[in-house]
């Protein structure tokens, strides 16, 4: 495993995605992974699976040390109240004292982005998390965040198909990290024949390769889902290759801005 050094924590550049994990084969998905060697699980209210969550951690009976817990605030929460409570929810739920990371889960027109920063940074100064974030943020909005508070994190939609290059800037200029979800297009790169042939290179699956591609990136985490035993294994698979500065390059030539994550309430994105 690598791991990304930030403000005395290390992240985990592998992690598990849990949403659409629910009951017994979340609880059963999240103690597997820690089993095999996951060591970073990223949940959120908005997904209805952290007393799941919580259950698979107890069962896989980790040192808590050990483990990156990164839970959401969800967009309808965004006051000082729905903030505070909301975490101690996912706290409850969770059976923890406290989560690594917890993130602003969208950002929403209406919130007071000063008030919802400096509520986490209260919950931080409570160790109710260890470091506070944002997921969704457009390139502008992360650097307002951080005029603010000490954000570590934005958690955007980033495969290669999607650039996020804009974002990656900021994210860098800041010493931030970028989290990668749906890191493997929700399967799309399975089908990519440019994928396919690295990956014959090395004896590994275009999942692997992208994943590989992601996290060989500086400060960026990837939290690819998976349901079998068999994907999740496949996914933490990729610690013993690199991939060479002209393959990293010929991935990030295939983006087309093709994003997969837009709801009505989503942001202006930059790129
Ligand atoms: N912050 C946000 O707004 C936001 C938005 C979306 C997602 N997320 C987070 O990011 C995580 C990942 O995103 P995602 O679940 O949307 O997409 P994803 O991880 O790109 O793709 C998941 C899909 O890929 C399949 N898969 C996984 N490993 C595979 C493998 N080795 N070979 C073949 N297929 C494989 C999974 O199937 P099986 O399940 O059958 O294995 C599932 O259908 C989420 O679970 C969530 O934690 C955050």
């Amino acid at each position: 495993m690598i791991f990304i050094d930030i403000n005395q924590e290390r992240v985990p550049v592998l992690g598990l995605g849990t949403f659409s994990l629910k009951g017994q084969a979340c609880r059963t998905s999240v103690t597997d992974a820690i089993s095999i060697g996951y060591r970073h699980i990223d949940t959120a209210k908005m997904y209805d699976n952290e007393e799941d969550v919580g259950h698979g951690i107890k069962d896989a009976a980790i040192d808590r040390d050990d483990l990156f817990v990164t839970t959401k605030i969800w967009h309808t929460d965004l006051t000082q109240s729905g903030i505070t409570a909301g975490l101690e929810d996912s706290l409850q739920k969770l059976q923890l004292d406290y989560v690594n990371l917890t993130l602003i889960h969208w950002p929403s027109d209406d919130m007071n982005l000063k008030e919802c920063l400096e509520t986490l940074m209260e919950l931080q100064q409570q160790s109710k998390t260890r470091l506070i974030g944002v997921s969704n943020f457009p390139a502008s909005l992360v650097k307002e965040a951080r005029a603010i508070a000490p954000v570590i994190c934005n958690q955007v939609e980033y495969h290669p198909y999607l650039r996020q290059s804009s974002v990656l800037n900021v994210v860098r200029e800041h010493g931030m990290m970028l989290t990668a979800y749906c890191p493997i297009a929700k399967g799309e790169v399975l089908q990519d024949q440019n994928l396919i042939d690295l990956g014959e290179k090395y004896g590994k699956s275009p999942t692997q390769i992208t994943l590989r591609w992601l996290v060989q990136q500086e400060n960026v985490a990837a939290i690819p889902k998976a349901s079998s035993h068999e994907h999740r294994a496949e996914n933490l698979d990729i610690f013993d290759f690199s991939l060479t500065d002209e393959e990293m390059n010929h991935i990030h030539s295939l983006s087309k801005n093709h994003r997969l994550i837009n709801p009505e309430f989503a942001p202006v994105w930059d790129d």
